[in-house]
């Protein structure tokens, strides 16, 4: 199977150009689906999607994560309204939604709006006044495929929502009240990462979080390397409850230890406390233990342009999770091996929650091409599933985009 090319070119349009060539088609898009729009200026804000490249299950044991944030992203466009309605259209879904700031209430028959309507309630429960609007939402970071287009929706919204009344909300604020919607409105216990990511990610280089104090660092990416998402199509199964019985495994293996969180464990103290815990908790808290300290040792290697060693500690990442935290599947392994065994291929792990969804590959640049055919024939002979494998850059994270108009 040749690569997929609606995906377009690899460029990532700067401020300016994105202002160009984003805001006039999402003015028109906001036209078709409301009518008659005045000449006033929306607001367009923008948040991308994320691939993380090492630190998996690390970010709610208060560990290191390393995502970039991709050049792929969700775009909302919005117009004030003189009450207190807030109409969605979700164009790359052909639907719309309604709510009305006074009553923001979760909806059983348009779930994706839910993103939204969670971000509303958290700013407004933090005191932010908000005014009714029309917007629209369009993407092209592929949805409910394993690169956070939820948290991108809810960065996107709440940027958008706070910008229309004219007050400005920091960032981390809007990145933590997203965590909370999806939390305590959408339902799903994620960690930090995701929001974050989509928040804080610089174009170029990859973010290390520090998911208990929140500090964050950036490390520029190595030239001549690409990053590349492969996407196994194999839907995430019971990938919630799985993620939920993994998150208390680690929070018995750490009280088990004495400790706050695996954050605070090392090998030699889970070795100490080797006949006190359950083997597959041990095997759980093994993996976190050993994936943090290979998130230090990855930046140390991106300091030194080290890529051989990133690349192998990827790997190594993989196999943790497959064995000691088994969140891997069939699909997950078919295509990280396909990876491995493919020329170019710096490194390759699952990533995200697991139990299917996405890979992520570093892939020498000039190897690409040959790397996605080569990766994408071998994936769907060995499991007869069509993936879907395409190339992303660090982008910057969310932003309003200044209407030109
Ligand atoms: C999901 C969650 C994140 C993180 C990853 C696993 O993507 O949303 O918070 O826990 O799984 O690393």
């Amino acid at each position: 199977m040749s690569p997929r090319r609606e995906d377009g070119p690899l460029s990532l349009l700067s401020g300016t150009e994105e202002a160009r060539y984003r805001v006039a088609p999402l003015r028109e898009m906001l036209g078709a689906a409301f009518g008659q729009i005045g000449d006033g200026p929306i607001t367009v804000a923008r948040a991308p999607g994320r691939v993380n490249l090492i630190g998996e299950h690390t970010d709610y044991n208060d560990g290191f994560v390393l995502p970039v944030a991709m050049s792929q992203a969700v775009y909302i466009a919005a117009q004030p309204r003189s009450d207190r309605q807030v109409r969605l259209r979700a164009q790359n879904l052909g639907k719309s939604s309604s709510f009305s700031l006074d009553a923001v209430e979760r909806s059983d028959d348009a779930p994706w709006s839910n993103y939204p309507r969670g971000v509303a309630r958290e700013l407004q429960a933090m005191g932010h006044p908000l005014r009714g609007c029309e917007a629209v939402i369009w993407s092209d970071v592929p949805i409910a495929a394993g690169v956070s287009s939820s948290a991108a929706i809810e960065l996107a919204c709440a940027l958008a929502m706070t910008n229309l009344t004219g007050v400005w909300v920091p960032l981390l604020d809007l990145a933590l009240a997203s965590q909370r919607a999806e939390n305590q409105f959408v339902g799903v216990s994620c960690g930090i990462m995701d929001q974050f990511a989509s928040a804080f990610g610089r174009a170029e280089h990859a973010l290390r979080i520090d998911c208990r104090s929140l500090e964050r660092h950036h490390f520029p990416l190595p030239a001549g390397c690409a990053v590349v998402v492969c996407d196994t199509r194999k839907p995430r199964e019971l990938a919630q409850s799985a993620y939920n019985e993994r998150r208390a495994q680690c929070e018995a293996g750490a009280r088990a230890m004495g400790a706050a969180a695996l954050r605070d464990a090392d090998l030699d103290l889970l070795e100490t406390h080797r006949s006190d815990l359950d083997p597959v908790i041990l095997r759980r808290c093994r993996h976190v233990v050993t994936e943090n300290a290979r998130v230090l040792a990855a930046t140390e290697a991106l300091e030194q342009s080290d890529l051989s060693t990133f690349g192998r500690l990827m790997n190594e990442s993989h196999r943790s999770l497959r064995d000691d935290y088994e969140v891997s599947c069939a699909e997950l392994d078919a295509m990280v091996e396909a990876a491995w065994e493919a020329d170019g291929c710096c490194g390759a792990r699952l990533t995200g929650a697991g139990f299917g969804g996405c890979a992520v590959a570093l892939v020498a640049a000039e190897r690409l091409e040959a790397f996605v055919d080569q990766v994408s024939r071998v994936y769907e002979q060995r499991t007869g599933r069509v993936g879907h494998l395409y190339p992303t850059q660090a982008a910057d994270g969310a932003v309003v985009i200044t209407d030109p108009e």
